[in-house]
């Protein structure tokens, strides 16, 4: 690294009292400027960050001159030689705490305007400013050590991959659409008027025609697009750790998925998070935790009561049973103080998912109970409930009930909300859950039709095959998500490798033949090729990250993130194009009315 006569022999962040008597170039930002006494001390800081740097007129009269001028976040260069701090100025939380530079040579490359920000330290400024001017908040420390992460997060997993054999192979961004339950981006085609192209929402065919053409296995860090509502874990472009193996069962993908976390996370944070990691069924998750991506660091599980009050006189319950519904109950141990103003609160938080209501039950001394729902019960059914929910004095029982999916995720919901508000979760555990046995089909109330839960290239399960068409509710996928810390940070399957069978799974879906044909054609044809058995897995990379780093959204890993409207404040893209464009693209925008 040099510029001109200056040659970079450290980083900032690199000098040490082993330096002392060195001389020193280094290049970086000024961070902070103080004149003590006519002698001017700055923090140089770059990446590796900040050493303190000392103009003395005694030493360099003009330099120091020039020194005075600089001011916060230009960009300079500096000779100089490292000398021990004077007794009681050495700074212990410091790397170089220990040393300081002084210059005899200064080189302005750069001045900086006002900034908009602070960025030599922590302080809250409002997200969309933050993202306009990117590479400022980029510079502030905490956001250099997140990317700085993500970068040995990266080498990590590609490292691991290649040391059991895997090729990282590319695969096409102008593509046709590869359903994952996302609507696509579409780039229209010059050359072909009318026709376009989509982005792929992941490399999931390509990563299946690579191993029909044999190259056994197969992985790819790599963009995903989908178009789909923005959460604080969701961006329309995100990253994969996409992989895919021939030859494999599901203990196979399992455990390379395994080896590539575990490396992961000793490479960039030094833990071990040893695995195998457990493993629960889909239904045991929504049994117990109310969902398919269970926070197991603490407990307060859900209880069934369906049997228990499924001749009971209260009508809401009793009609609910009677239509094929469920009834779960949790207890909220020790939450008896809960003021009705909380209680109001979570009703509206379960209302979100479909409740129709939170019935609920305080368990007071000599198990004297107060609710609004006591009174339609039998002796039996009250001391069945209380026996089922372990419930003792002090404890709040919450009911729920309705169709499964409503019950589960809104007693799902309401379980995360009680152990955020009592704290039950150790924030410094990492708790890696596998669920398998997925159902292979899910039902789509509004268009009345079955969906496949993961994507329907995904195996069904060898026993089920024959239900495939006549009862698709019992049939199980070869399907596994990871999840950590309730987030879902990857999902694979066994995939279908019999073209009969991916035809039938068409079918299965509602897709006709001829729609079969014209969208998954050449994967159809490809399966009749002497396709080996295959499967594989994508691990989502801006999540995986981001929880190693204990961040709360993926923005927060990523260098340019799209706002949750999908907007880009640095570029202002997505943006209005010239009229000459889409006159080449044959395209005639009809802007929807304002509202
Ligand atoms: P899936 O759709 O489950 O599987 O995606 C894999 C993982 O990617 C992450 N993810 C996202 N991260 C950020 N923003 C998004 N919008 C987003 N969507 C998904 C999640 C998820 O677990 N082709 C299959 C994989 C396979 O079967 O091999 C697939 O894409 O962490
Ligand atoms: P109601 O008889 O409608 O006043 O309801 C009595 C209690 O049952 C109230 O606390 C409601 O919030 C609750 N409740 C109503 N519907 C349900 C339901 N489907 N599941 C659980 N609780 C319900």
């Amino acid at each position: 690294m040099a510029i001109g006569e200056l040659k970079r022999t450290h980083y900032c962040g690199d000098v040490r009292a082993s330096d002392i008597g060195k001389e020193v170039v280094l290049f970086g930002w000024v961070q902070n400027w103080r004149d003590h006494g006519g002698v001017i001390f700055i923090d140089l800081k770059d990446r590796e960050g900040l050493v303190q740097v000392v103009f003395d007129p005694s030493v360099n009269e003009e330099i120091h001159k020039r020194a005075s001028k600089l001011r916060s976040q230009y960009c300079i260069g500096v000779k100089g030689t490292v000398r021990a701090r004077p007794e009681g100025t050495v700074n212990p939380n410091l790397k170089t705490g220990e040393v300081e530079v002084v210059a005899d040579t200064l080189k302005v490359f750069s001045e900086c305007e006002n900034l908009p920000f602070p960025v030599e330290e922590y302080v809250h400024v409002n997200e969309e400013l933050r993202l306009k001017y990117r590479y400022l908040d980029l510079r502030k420390p905490q956001m250099q050590r997140n990317l700085i992460v993500r970068s040995k997060a990266a080498f990590a997993a590609r490292q691991y991959l290649h040391s059991q054999g895997f090729i990282e192979l590319e695969t096409p961004v102008l593509t046709k659409s590869t359903p994952e339950g996302a609507r696509d981006f579409l780039v229209p085609s010059r050359l072909s008027p009318g026709k376009f192209y989509a982005l792929p929402q992941s490399p999931q065919l390509f990563k299946q025609l690579l191993m029909v053409a044999g190259f056994d296995k197969y992985y790819q860090i790599t963009k995903c697009f989908r178009d789909e509502d923005l959460r604080a874990d969701r961006q329309p472009e995100f990253t994969q750790i996409d992989l895919e193996m021939s030859f494999v069962e599901e203990d196979d993908v399992m455990e390379i998925t395994e080896g590539i976390i575990a490396s992961v996370f000793k490479e960039t944070i030094g833990v071990d998070v040893n695995p195998p990691f457990k493993r629960i069924t889909y239904q045991e998750a929504l049994d117990r935790f109310g969902s398919d991506k269970p926070d197991m660091r603490f407990g307060l599980e859900l209880k069934k009561l369906t049997d228990i009050v499924q001749n009971t006189k209260f009508k809401v319950f009793k009609d609910v049973v009677d239509k094929g519904g469920i009834v779960y109950g949790l207890n909220a141990k020790g939450c008896i103080d809960f003021s009705r103003k909380e209680i109001d609160d979570l009703t509206n938080l379960v209302a979100v998912y479909g409740a129709k209501g939170l019935a609920w039950i305080k368990v007071k001394a000599n198990y004297e109970l107060q609710s609004p729902i006591v009174k339609f019960f039998s002796k039996e059914e009250i001391n069945g409930i209380l026996k089922r929910l372990e419930a003792e004095p002090g404890d709040l029982l919450f009911f729920m009930a309705d169709t499964p999916k409503v019950v589960y995720d809104s007693l799902g919901a309401l379980r995360l909300e009680i152990g955020k508000k009592l704290k039950l979760a150790n924030e410094d555990e990492f708790n890696f859950v596998w669920v398998v046995d997925f159902p292979l089909f899910e039902w789509n109330e509004d268009e009345n039709r079955w969906e496949a839960m993961h994507h329907p290239f995904t195996s069904p399960k060898e026993e089920d095959l024959e239900y495939l068409e006549t009862d698709p509710a019992r049939v199980k996928a070869r399907a596994y998500d990871i999840t950590l810390n309730g987030v879902e940070i990857g999902g694979g399957s066994i995939r279908i490798h019999r073209s009969d069978v991916q035809q039938k799974m068409f079918k299965a879906l509602g897709i006709s033949d001829e729609e079969a044909q014209i969208k998954f054609g050449f994967l159809i044809e490809a399966l009749k090729y002497g396709a080996p058995p295959h499967g594989g897995l994508a691990i989502g990379f801006d999540r995986l990250v981001a929880l190693i780093l204990k961040e709360k959204s993926i923005r927060e890993v990523i260098a340019f993130p799209k706002t949750q409207k999908g907007v880009c404040m640095l570029t202002d893209a997505p943006s209005e194009v010239d009229e000459k464009q889409l006159l080449e693209l044959s395209i005639r925008v009809k802007k929807p009315k304002k509202e």
